[in-house]
């Protein structure tokens, strides 16, 4: 899970790739290099710990008459994230240089074989076996391309690399398996990246490469080839829509308070060509032809996963569909059983996350239909799914996923509309009022996001020395207390479980005390009276509580933090972002790195 970009063309390219690290910090910022060819020779420069520390060792100048080269943002999988681990890696005899994206799952094996033939190692990574198979390849023959094609044939697991040659001055050739990689088609020059935004200053062509094809490429050409077969593959050149600078901070002092915000606006991106304004009915064409299922089977992981479950609790309600949802990593290894009328469905924001794709994987190698629910345009779980439904947050930088969520609770809400319009379960009428209210949605969280922001900011410094929360919900609730905790967990290191409220005597009772807080989602629906009793446990035995509530609730709690009441479901959008601004909030009292939160990477591309 790390993040690559390659250029070759007229500029320099040493500043073009350092621009093109920056927008892929967000896949892995442990380490970082880069590898250019210069007067015959091959160039390189790495450093441990962020971008910054690449940048002091290439602050010389010296480097900026190369045109091409590759570099590397990392997140470690194989060995320490040091300087000798870190991208890019070069072979033996200092020929070629590779960047390198995923897991080789044989490395060990092949690591062996090559040792055997005299080989040696200066890392502990899987990268540089790579790199040493393919200069064990062009012993064989004198074409680049031969070489990569049969080492492809060799490695298992999943991979997106970059590769240049000492020898062949201005080329690159790239592939993927399993990983991102992308092809920005240029004017006199032409880039492969991890991520689009990593070349998007520079072209807004691009082509998606898909699984086992490799590209050869100069400034001025690009080749792609199936790579066992080397035959050319005929790709279609795509225009991105989206502009660099909504990819940026604007501004913020960070991305996930920029997509907390943005959060109003999101919602209106996400209603946008799915609800017919003038008659307020909806309108899902991505579903035209597909019957409504008898059940649906959602798999995701993290906060898509929180999603998940919060669609069930609508879909149930509204379409009358049984849902089952599933954490990825389960899903995937377990004994799939059929049956009839069952549409599983992929919740990713990035599209790209290794369990989410196997089992989405799995679910297609059986024909069954997957319905992938998705952010990044023309991603993987996008493009290898029979329905997509793009959930139009815009780009989400932030490590911590939270507009993202707040279109993916759209889009399921949506769904369930649509399917029980469909089954005759809601009527015309129901639809029009919850498509009104939906349009009413962004102005009331753009008025009330301020206020929810002061809130948290004041609880935050009240509560910055628990060094663990319980967060607790009930029924539509429940999910959206998995995700505060989360959240609160993955930004601000403070350890915090999620629970159903009704779960907590059976067990973590027993730990509350005076210096356990409890965040409870308290809100106004069928369901308060039997959260009351929860916290008056919690009360009994000292625990601190914070209710996040509605005006007019009698609660008995430390701390009442009140929100407009909406009607189920639409009060949610108005819990989630409370969640999302404690957390933030909190990480930022606490002094932690908001946005690239220690361990994590934005895309989780490895298993
Ligand atoms: O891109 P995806 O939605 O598939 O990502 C799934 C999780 O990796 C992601 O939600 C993760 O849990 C976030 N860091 C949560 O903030």
């Amino acid at each position: 899970m790390c993040g690559i970009i390659a250029y070759t063309g007229h500029r320099p390219a040493v500043p073009v790739i350092i621009q093109g690290l920056k927008s892929l910090e967000y896949r892995g910022y442990d380490s970082a290099g880069l590898a250019f060819e210069h007067s015959g020779r091959l160039h390189l420069f790495r450093a441990s710990g962020k971008l910054q520390a690449l940048e002091h060792k290439l602050a010389g100048g010296q480097v900026l008459h190369a045109t091409t080269g590759i570099g590397h943002t990392r997140w470690a999988t194989h060995g320490l994230p040091n300087e000798t681990n870190a991208h890019p890696h070069l072979d033996v005899h200092y020929n070629l240089a590779l960047v390198h994206n995923g897991i080789i799952e044989n490395f060990q094996q092949l690591k062996s074989l090559l040792m055997d033939k005299g080989c040696t190692f200066r890392s502990e990574t899987d990268t540089e076996v790579l790199v040493c198979l393919i200069a064990h390849g062009l012993e064989h023959t004198d074409s680049i391309i031969e070489a990569l094609s049969w080492s492809m044939s060799q490695v298992q697991g999943s991979y997106a690399f970059a590769l240049i040659s000492r020898q062949h001055p201005g080329r690159i050739w790239a592939a993927r398996k399993a990983s991102p990689l992308i092809l920005g088609a240029g004017t006199g020059e032409n880039f492969a990246a991890s991520d689009i935004p990593a070349f998007l200053p520079y072209t807004r062509d691009v082509v998606f490469l898909e699984d086992d094809e490799l590209v050869e490429m100069d400034a001025g050409n690009w080749t792609v080839y199936r790579a066992h077969s080397l035959t050319p593959v005929s790709k279609q050149v795509q225009r991105i829509k989206w502009d660099v600078q909504a990819a940026q901070k604007g501004g913020y002092r960070h991305f996930m308070l920029k997509e907390i915000l943005e959060q109003p606006k999101v919602l209106m991106d996400c209603l946008a060509g799915r609800v017919d304004r003038k008659n307020n009915t909806i309108n899902l064409s991505e579903l035209q032809g597909l019957p409504v299922p008898s059940r649906l089977h959602i798999v995701a992981c993290g906060t898509s996963f929180n999603a998940g479950l919060w669609g069930k609790y609508v879909l149930e309600g509204l379409a009358g569909i049984p849902v089952n949802v599933e954490i990825a990593s389960e899903f995937r290894y377990r004994v799939l059983v059929e049956e009839p009328g069952t549409l599983y469905v992929s919740i990713s924001q990035s599209g790209e996350t290794a369990d989410t794709l196997a089992g989405q994987r799995m679910v297609r190698e059986r024909g069954l239909p997957v319905l992938g629910l998705c952010n990044v345009v023309g991603s993987s779980v996008a493009r290898e799914s029979d329905r997509v439904l793009y959930t139009q947050a815009g780009p989400e930088i932030s490590v911590a996923s939270t507009k993202a969520m707040c279109s993916q609770l759209v889009m399921l809400y949506l769904l369930a509309l649509y399917w029980g319009h469909a089954k005759d379960r809601i009527d015309s009428r129901t639809v029009r009022r919850a498509v009104t209210d939906l349009y009413s949605l962004p102005a009331m969280m753009e008025a009330q996001l301020p206020r929810i922001q002061t809130m948290a900011q004041k609880l935050c410094a009240q509560y910055a020395r628990a060094r663990s929360f319980f967060y607790l919900g009930r029924g539509i609730n429940f999910p959206l207390a998995l995700e505060g905790a989360l959240k609160l967990k993955e930004i601000s290191y403070i350890h915090a479980q999620g629970y159903a409220a009704g779960e907590l005597k059976h067990g973590p009772i027993a730990l509350i005390d005076n210096e356990l807080p409890t965040f409870a989602l308290a809100l106004n629906n069928d369901l308060l009276g039997k959260i009351q009793s929860n916290l008056m446990e919690i009360k009994a035995r000292n625990g601190p509580i914070i209710a996040l509530t509605n005006p007019e609730t009698v609660l008995d709690v430390n701390d009442r933090w009140e929100i407009p009441w909406l009607e189920d479901p639409l009060n949610s959008f108005l819990v989630l972002p409370a969640l999302q601004l404690f957390a933030y909030e909190m990480a930022v009292y606490l002094g932690k790195d908001v946005d690239q939160p220690r361990n994590l990477a934005k895309s989780v591309t490895v298993e």
